[in-house]
This record gives C-alpha cells, structure tokens and sequence, in this order.
C-alpha cells in the first residue's frame, strides 16, 4: 500500500537520519503502537511514520492488567508480524520488563532477537542509570530510543500512573536527557511529563522528542493505537478518541448475529446453490 501524503521526508522505509532531519525541520513525526499484520498495514497506508512494538501489548492484546508479564517472544512475534506487513514505518520494539536491566550481554541478547525480528530500533525505559546499556547498544548497531517520565515498567515503584517532572524532579529528567543524548540514543518518548517541562527538554536535546500525555510542543507525538481509535472502555485524559471502532466493531457483530439468526445470511450470491 502507498501512503497517503508522507510528512517525515521519505516515501521509502522511515530511518534515524529521516527522524533527525523531521525534528531540524519541525515536521511533527507521528507514531502509534502496533501489535498485528492485520492493523499494521492500515496504518502504514494512512501514512504514520514509526510503529512501537509497545509492551502495552501486554494490556491491549493479552488481557493482563500491567506490562509487567510480557515476554520477549510476545514481542518478538508481533514484531515479526508487524515487519511482515509493513514496508515505510520505521518499526520499534519495546525490551519488555525483565529482559535487559541486568546486564548488557541481556540487554544486547534480547535486542538482537527484536531486530532479527525485522526491528529497525528498540526502546527501553529509564533515565541516565540506563546510559552504559544504551551505549553499549549503539556502539553494536542498535538504534535506540529511550523512555522517560512515567515508564510503566516501573509502576510499583512510582505508585502507578502519574504525572512526572513536576517541581525538583524536572532537574532530574533534564540530566537524563543529557546523560541519554551523550549514550547514543537517537529519540526519546516522555510520557506523563508537564507541558512545560517536554518543551524545554525538547529545545535542550538533538535527540527526537515524542510525547504522550507531554503537551502538543515535543518532536512528535505517539499513542496506543486502541486508545486513540476508541477501541477501550476507559482512556487517559491525554489521549483523544479519533473514532469509535469499538462501538462500530459490535455493531457489525450485532448484525451478523441477527442476519445468521434470521437466516437472512447467507443470502443469494453469498452461497453455491450445488
Ligand atoms: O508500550 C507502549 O505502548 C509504550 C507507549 C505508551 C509509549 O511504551
């Protein structure tokens, strides 16, 4: 499928030199997350610019309640089928809790399966405690993007979602960012962080900034692509319902089920009468 009217400068495949000059340039870079071969292209053809292989998977998809469970092969075969699908987006895969904080041989190991995958960067949660791993990453061809502000991964000991940054802990997101950008990471998403605050880091780093629930003035901007198409019961009060497919969705299914109950459906040139 061709996309429709590309923003970031490329109708091929979307790569960090693309993302780099989308930022010098000012063009907002645009990313949802995808989990499927079956969505994947939809967007791709709308003309979204990069697909994360979020964890969210873990909520969206597989009916836990936290990010916490998920495992590498859950993302390793999204990421798979996502890659298989797609052709511009330039695909990012999360390392899932558990599978690369320990040590950078982990870190590397579980990051190669992700690209081997037919990821083109991973992400990882945390602010500079994570700069060595980062580098190490880099250093070895791995594009990375890092997470700052609220990371889900560390819902226990953040005392779950809520908004971070605020007063004193502003300095402290801006020295990860300096330690994050000297580490190798070409973008990095700031989730639940003030307005304000995204804006000023944004001016202070050459890496891509992109937000969610950061105001309107980072690099770009990603969501839960469920989220944002009205397909959960709740949202976050940052995220806008585009659509409603969830209720479009049971729509549909309400007719089938009435059509197949009326035997209504199949109808002529549904079926082969012999
Ligand atoms: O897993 C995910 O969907 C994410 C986004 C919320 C940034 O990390």
């Amino acid at each position: 499928m061709t996309p429709e009217s590309p923003a970031v400068g490329t109708a091929k495949r979307v790569r960090i030199h693309h993302i780099a000059q989308a930022k010098r340039e000012g063009t907002p870079i645009t990313m949802l997350t995808a989990y499927d071969a079956l969505t994947a292209p939809l967007f791709e053809a709308a003309g979204i610019d990069m697909l994360l292989i979020g964890d969210s998977i873990g909520n969206v998809m597989l009916g836990y309640s936290t990010t916490l469970p998920v495992t590498l092969e859950d993302i390793e075969r999204a990421t798979a089928a996502v890659a298989r699908s797609t052709s511009r987006p330039m695909i990012v895969a999360d390392l899932p809790f558990g599978s690369y904080e320990s040590d950078v041989t982990a870190a590397f190991n579980a990051s190669s399966r992700l690209m081997k995958a037919g990821a083109h960067a991973v992400k990882l949660e945390g602010g500079a405690h994570r700069a060595d791993l980062i580098r190490h990453l880099t250093t070895n061809g791995i594009p990375v993007v890092a997470h700052i502000g609220y990371t889900p991964q560390s819902e226990n000991t953040l005392g779950g979602p809520r908004m971070q940054g605020r007063g004193d802990a502003a300095d402290r997101l801006s020295a990860d960012v300096c330690a994050l950008e000297e580490a190798g990471a070409f973008a990095i998403v700031f989730e639940m962080v003030p307005d304000s605050i995204a804006t000023r880091l944004t001016a202070q780093t050459s890496m891509a900034t992109i937000g969610i629930g950061a105001g309107p003035h980072t690099d770009g901007q990603v969501l839960v692509w469920s989220d944002m198409a009205g397909m959960s019961e709740w949202t976050p009060s940052f995220v806008r319902r585009f659509r409603e497919l969830g209720v479009e969705l049971q729509g549909a299914t309400r007719d089938y089920i009435a059509a197949v109950r009326s035997r209504e459906f199949p109808a002529k040139g549904q079926f082969a009468a012999e």
